[in-house]
């Protein structure tokens, strides 16, 4: 294929690889980064079947480009910076791990053949992970667990242990469960996909490569018979112009359909806090809920002085937001977040200040009168975990990074572990 000088206004350097469907160059003006050019080629049986399909590229890269803006929202680190040109993009310049990672919540395809006796549409809770070694000349074998840490792969300085493929492991399924939530919006079920990580110059693995309609199989309304994915392709026999055309129009609708995934709750939480004097402690609270993607507004109100305006601004936040989260910060007897959850039916967290009084002053927190139902917590990012939980179980963006903040903390601790053991 062509090596064009620029692209989007980036100038490029070497070709560093030419893969089947798209080309990968290098950038002399920005270092560690790669651009990725689509082509407009669809190729399927490790590339034994393969039609060129004009506009496939651009469909493809926009798919891809809004696909990990999604995985960006939930805060999921990825090789993915942005689009250069209707059919290319800029990423992290990776060396890539060699493997296929592909989930899956319904059995069918492959893993029927590999696993006679299971029913198509069988369900995978967990979802399942399988890895499959890249090797077109041998047709992706499928490899264990065993076999993947046993082959100790080094990729740019990393290399593959335990660690890694428990890491790997965890966030194709964080990936898989995003997406899935996010396509449940639609009423499409994500069946099953695959994503391949990199290693970049840091040494830091990130989800790379391209996640499109070449990724997955998504069947709207969970029906098999209405999939829209390159399935449609794999099982044509003879492939028609009319056919192709098929083809890229589920293509272009599930390009389309991704502009409507984004969580459509309006969501707020609201920090009352009894006195000024308790702002640093509410900072500690805004700070954390906001890593996590929380809108929050801080208030201060007192419901013992001031009883009729702090549930004046309580029901101005219950009229214009779909999910609210109150929490209240109120030191020595703590009236506040008892009286919020006595007047109103969503959530109120209690998170009273720090102080040398506190082991009493908990007791206005946790002895409620009967018919409340307030919870407790003394640390600001407890609170802020607590309040994305909540709305995270309406928001799959706030859900996702709750679970890549977990996936990241346990990836520290073993890393810490492990520098612990060397010295
Ligand atoms: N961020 C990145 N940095 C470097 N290489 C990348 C990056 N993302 C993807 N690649 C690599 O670009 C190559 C070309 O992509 P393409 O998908 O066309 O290859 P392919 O023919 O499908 O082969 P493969 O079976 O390896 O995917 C692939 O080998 C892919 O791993
Ligand atoms: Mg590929």
């Amino acid at each position: 294929m062509s090596h064009p000088n620029e692209v989007g206004g980036y100038k490029l350097g070497s070709l560093i690889i030419e893969g089947k469907t798209k080309q990968v160059f290098d950038l002399p003006e920005l270092p560690g980064h790669c651009l990725l050019l689509n082509k407009d080629r669809i190729t399927a049986g490790d590339g034994v079947k393969a039609h060129d399909l004009e506009g496939k590229a651009a469909i493809s890269n926009q798919t891809n480009a809004k696909v990990f803006e999604i995985l960006k929202g939930a805060d999921i680190r990825t090789a993915f910076v942005k689009m250069a040109s209707p059919t290319s993009f800029l990423s992290k310049k990776c060396d890539m791990i060699p493997i296929e990672w592909v989930t899956r919540r319904l059995a069918t395809g492959s893993f029927l053949k590999r696993n006679p006796g299971v029913p198509e549409g069988y369900r995978f809770t967990p979802v399942k992970l399988e890895t499959f070694f890249k090797d077109d000349a041998n047709h992706d074998p499928q490899w264990s667990e065993e076999q993947l840490i046993a082959a100790k792969l080094k990729v740019n300085g990393v290399v593959v242990g335990q660690d890694e493929v428990d890491y790997m492991k965890r966030v194709s399924i964080l990936v898989f469960e995003v997406l899935e939530k996010a396509w449940a919006l639609r009423d499409c079920a994500l069946i099953d996909m695959k994503i391949e990580f990199g290693v970049d110059a840091e040494g830091n693995i990130l989800v790379a490569d391209v996640i499109d309609s070449d990724s997955w199989r998504l069947w709207p309304s969970g029906d098999k018979r209405l999939m829209v994915d390159k399935q449609v392709y794999r099982d044509l026999k003879n492939v028609t112009a009319a056919d192709l055309d098929t083809v890229k129009r589920n293509f272009t609708w599930v390009k389309d359909q991704l502009d409507h995934l984004k969580p459509t709750i309006h969501h707020k939480v609201v920090v009352f806090m009894g006195s000024a004097q308790d702002k640093e402690h509410c900072n500690k609270i805004a700070k954390a809920a906001k890593d996590l993607g929380l809108s929050v507004d801080l208030r201060v109100t007192s419901a013992h002085k001031a009883t009729e305006e702090t549930l004046r601004i309580m029901q101005q936040y219950e009229d214009t937001h779909g999910a609210l989260v109150f929490i209240a910060v109120a030191g020595r007897s703590n009236g506040l977040g008892p009286v919020l959850s006595g007047n109103t039916s969503y959530p109120v967290i209690n998170c009273p200040p720090p102080s040398d009084k506190l082991v009493q002053d908990i007791w206005s927190s946790l002895s409620v009168p009967s018919g409340l139902g307030c919870a407790t917590v003394i640390y600001p990012d407890s609170a802020a975990i607590m309040a994305a939980q909540i709305i995270g179980l309406q928001d799959y963006l706030i859900w996702g990074r709750l679970r890549a903040k977990q996936i990241e903390m346990a990836a520290a601790l073993r890393k810490a572990d492990k520098q612990m053991i060397n010295h």
